[in-house]
């Protein structure tokens, strides 16, 4: 098969499509034809090896993971003898960073547990975009406790994780306020947001108006800023953005949740079940990705590149 490989850490010069032999299939196991796979920040963190710690996991000095990618769509190939949920002939889409990546390939083997049915109203392309943004999103809105009616605060709403996590607070009921840019404030009105704040121009953290629940999925704000946007018990929740952004919600998060608000950052954790409830969001018309560019398997440095650029509309593709 063909696949995007590389020996080396390194930027996304390092990636060079190959002709490499076809996974080999556990028992417990399904191949699957990749139709379209999707981009994601931690590619070029796995490509790169940082920031360090992605290293304890991925090989310190020498990459365990030749074949990156984490997001796939396709459909059944094959199956390993103890799998009882799929049949060769089904359409699928999961996630493969728990069993070594490879989504940047014209097949890849999961076991049964990383993969659900494809919603039966999306592309693969589509379908492709789900599993990390999606789940974080979700993951990262239950954390902070989403409920109905609650006024949430979304930074980043623009990309990846942003997109899906404006439509999914919609889903929950609640009051949607998206931060972006000037180019994306349409955008996200378009799939949901009530109100937006264009970053460029406006500041949430000085406009006085408070938050039940604020998600930051990208951004580089302190933690001070938030805290003086949410309501007494409001949440925070962080899922991404810059080192900064990042190091605060690990160091004073804890601090700054002894009394009523709280405080946390996520880490995703994609599982079958969360696929399912993306499925069911996006067969219900609740949800719908959004697409920013798409690239061949042969363009997988360009994709990566352009993800690492940190400016992506929602999400980008790799068809094979
Ligand atoms: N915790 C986890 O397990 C987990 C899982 C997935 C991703 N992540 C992390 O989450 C972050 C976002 O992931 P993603 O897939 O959504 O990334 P992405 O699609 O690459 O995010 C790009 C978007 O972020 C917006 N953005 C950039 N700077 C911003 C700022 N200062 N304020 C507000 N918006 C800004 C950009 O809009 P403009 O171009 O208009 O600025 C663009 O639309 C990354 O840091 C990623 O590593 C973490």
């Amino acid at each position: 098969m063909k696949a995007i490989v590389r020996e080396t850490y390194g930027p996304p010069d390092v990636l060079h499509l190959e002709q490499v032999t076809l996974p080999t299939l556990g028992d417990g196991d399904v191949l699957v034809k990749v139709h379209a796979a999707s981009a994601n920040a931690g590619d070029w963190h796995l490509l790169r090896g940082t920031p360090f710690p992605f290293r304890l996991v991925a090989g310190l000095r020498t990459p365990r993971f030749t074949i990156i990618g984490t997001d796939i769509a396709g459909h059944v190939e094959a199956v390993g003898r103890k799998v009882s949920q799929f049949r060769p002939g089904d359409v699928v889409f999961g996630e493969l960073s728990r069993c070594g990546f490879g989504a940047y390939a014209e097949f890849a083997a999961a076991p049964e547990k990383a993969l659900a049915l494809k919603p039966a109203n999306l592309s693969f392309e589509e379908a492709a975009t789900l599993p990390t943004a999606g789940c974080t999103a979700l993951q990262g809105l239950r954390k902070g406790r989403v409920q109905r009616a609650h006024r949430v605060l979304l930074n980043g709403a623009s990309g990846g994780v942003g997109t899906f996590a404006v439509q999914i607070a919609k889903s929950f009921g609640t009051e949607v306020t998206a931060v972006c840019s000037t180019r994306n404030v349409d955008m996200v009105r378009s799939i949901g947001a009530d109100h937006v704040i264009d970053y460029t121009k406006d500041d949430f953290a000085t406009q006085g108006r408070r938050y039940d629940l604020i998600l930051a999925t990208n951004g580089d704000r302190s933690i001070w800023d938030y805290r003086r946007a949410l309501t007494a018990d409001g949440c925070y929740a962080m899922t991404g953005g810059s080192n900064r952004q990042l190091t605060e919600a690990l160091l004073f998060g804890p601090l700054l949740s002894v009394g009523r608000q709280q405080f946390g950052n996520v880490l995703v954790k994609p599982n079958q079940s969360d696929l399912l409830v993306l499925k069911e969001l996006c067969e219900s018309g609740r949800m719908r990705p959004v697409i920013d560019r798409r690239f061949l398997l042969s363009e997988v440095p360009a994709a990566v590149r352009y993800v690492e650029a940190g400016h992506a509309r929602g999400k980008v593709v790799v068809t094979m």
